[in-house]
């Protein structure tokens, strides 16, 4: 075949035979053909992917565009140049995918990328803000080691990509390292989330041992660069310090933790003193939350007195887009849905302006159509925001298997559905890249999934618009 001489085209080759097996039995062998010329659907160039992700952990480019569009050549392209490691701006392919679920292109994956497991609400801290309101035994019983097991033998099965523990704080329970190893076993991803402050040189040593650190992560929470500050959104005095040595000790074994922190009135002004003490502590990658209003916070006064003001939330996002380029190569700040409500951000919205040709990938966040969430109990939800709202509960591991629960649609229809936006939104002209921000957010805060995210100061210039025109029901495509 010309140009497609190497052994890793031939694998490329290989796979997309088999995934257009039946659809289409001549293939024209060339490069520039495209997939979905060669008969393959959205979901099979999604299974191809995940087939090419296992063999050769590939990201694609975000300038390669749409899947739809891809050729052999592009998918040829796309593993050399990761396997050469010269890609500096790369997407994850999940999120290219997911960006397929946004466009309206498919309903849901056929199984979820991503489970999310919250192994606990017990807590050795006491977040004023927690969202899971964690600390205490809550009393309901937990998931067992081994029924936990069987979830991740259930996730290899669907060819779940990544699996991350969660809580409360996920080293309260004994068996967590029981729990990695197993997960390692079944060549799952591996994301954790912890306050850090019971990571023990040995803990740190042993995880190390056991997670591959290209792909494996874990994300300790500090809110500031001093004890006053952390400590006082953590509710525990000394937390800083423990924090501080949970990181430590997973630096001296290997590991290098993404530090996480949540924004709000009382530590936003120290964000800039952070960045030198972040880079100083050798850390790589930053990221920050925006505030939800849930658990501890939920109809509260305290998600007001701690929420940013409109002109705190900009100064914040300009800040750490400036930061990110002024940095990159040596902190590398990240940027996500959850971090600070984009749309506040003057600069972004001057960036995501659709370019000619083509629709910019979207923030919009995969809860029930890419990734769910199963709770301490085993309780399944969209997401692990969800718990406080029995409601939007789907089901249990208890009684079903997760594959069975991803595909009782009925169930999901909140989330699969397209949303009928409201309020401000029905006139935004950013309602293509935002979605209306986080659905529960906007549920938790208006009881409408559709509502305006309560993050988002922006006032829509079609606004007026759509005003005059009265009720036209925009869909969110
Ligand atoms: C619920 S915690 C569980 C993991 C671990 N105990 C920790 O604190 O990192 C997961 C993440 O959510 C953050 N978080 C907790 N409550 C929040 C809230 N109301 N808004 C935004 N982030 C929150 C925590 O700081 C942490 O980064
Ligand atoms: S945010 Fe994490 S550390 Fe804080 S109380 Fe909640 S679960 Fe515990
Ligand atoms: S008005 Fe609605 S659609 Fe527009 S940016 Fe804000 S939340 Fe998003």
């Amino acid at each position: 075949m010309k140009g497609l001489s190497n052994s890793i085209d031939q694998a490329i080759l290989n796979l997309v035979r088999e995934k257009s097996s039946g659809k289409n039995a001549e293939l024209p062998l060339k490069q520039n053909v495209t997939l979905s010329e060669l008969g393959l659907g959205v979901l099979d160039i999604y299974d191809l992917i995940v087939a090419l992700e296992d063999r050769y952990q590939i990201t694609i480019d975000e300038q390669e565009g749409p899947a739809d569009a891809w050729t052999l050549e592009t998918l040829s392209r796309c593993v050399k140049r990761k396997l050469l490691q010269k890609s500096s701006q790369t997407l994850n392919w999940k999120d290219l995918f997911e960006n397929l679920i946004f466009s309206g292109k498919v309903r849901a994956l056929r199984t979820p990328l991503t489970v999310h497991l919250d192994l606990t609400f017990r807590c050795n801290s006491r977040c004023i803000f927690c969202y899971d309101s964690s600390g205490a035994d809550h009393g309901r019983a937990e998931l067992t080691t081994e029924e936990v097991k069987r979830i991740l033998d259930e996730c290899e099965e669907m060819d779940v990509v990544e699996v991350q523990f969660g809580g409360g704080e996920p080293f309260m329970r004994e068996d967590l390292l029981d729990l990695v190893a197993y997960t390692k076993k079944k060549n799952l991803r591996i994301f954790i989330l912890t306050n850090g402050t019971l990571i023990t040189e040995e803990k740190a040593h042993r995880l190390a041992a056991l997670m591959d650190r290209r792909f494996d992560n874990i994300q300790v929470s500090l809110d500031g660069a001093r004890p006053e500050i952390h400590d006082k959104q953590r509710g525990v005095s000394g937390n800083f310090e423990k924090a501080l040595a949970g990181i430590r000790n997973l630096q001296q074994s290997g590991l290098s933790p993404v530090v996480n922190t949540v924004l709000t009135k009382l530590n936003y002004a120290h964000i800039p003193e952070m960045i030198p003490f972040l880079i100083e502590e050798g850390i790589q990658v930053f990221r920050v939350l925006r505030l939800q209003p849930l658990g501890r916070c939920l109809n509260s006064s305290l998600y007001d007195e701690l929420k940013l003001t409109p002109e705190q939330s900009e100064y914040i996002f300009e800040f750490l887009f400036e930061k990110r380029e002024e940095l990159f190569g040596q902190l590398q700040i990240s940027k996500d849905n959850a971090c600070i409500f984009p749309m506040s951000s003057r600069t972004l919205r001057s960036r995501v302006l659709p370019q000619p040709g083509r629709e910019p990938v979207s923030d919009a966040c995969g809860a029930g159509t890419s990734k769910l969430a199963v709770g301490p109990d085993g309780s399944v939800f969209p997401c692990s925001y969800m718990y406080e709202f029995p409601e939007l509960r789907v089901g249990s591991v208890r009684e079903n298997t997760l594959q069975e629960l991803w595909d009782r649609d009925e169930l999901w229809t909140l989330y699969r559905n397209r949303l009928t936006p409201t309020g401000k939104c029905r006139g935004c002209e950013y309602l293509y890249y935002c979605k209306t921000g986080c659905r529960i957010i906007s549920y938790a805060i208006h009881g409408d999934m559709g509502a305006p995210d309560p993050g988002c100061y922006y006032e829509p210039a079609g606004l007026q618009g759509v005003r005059e025109g009265g009720d036209q029901a925009l869909r969110v495509a």
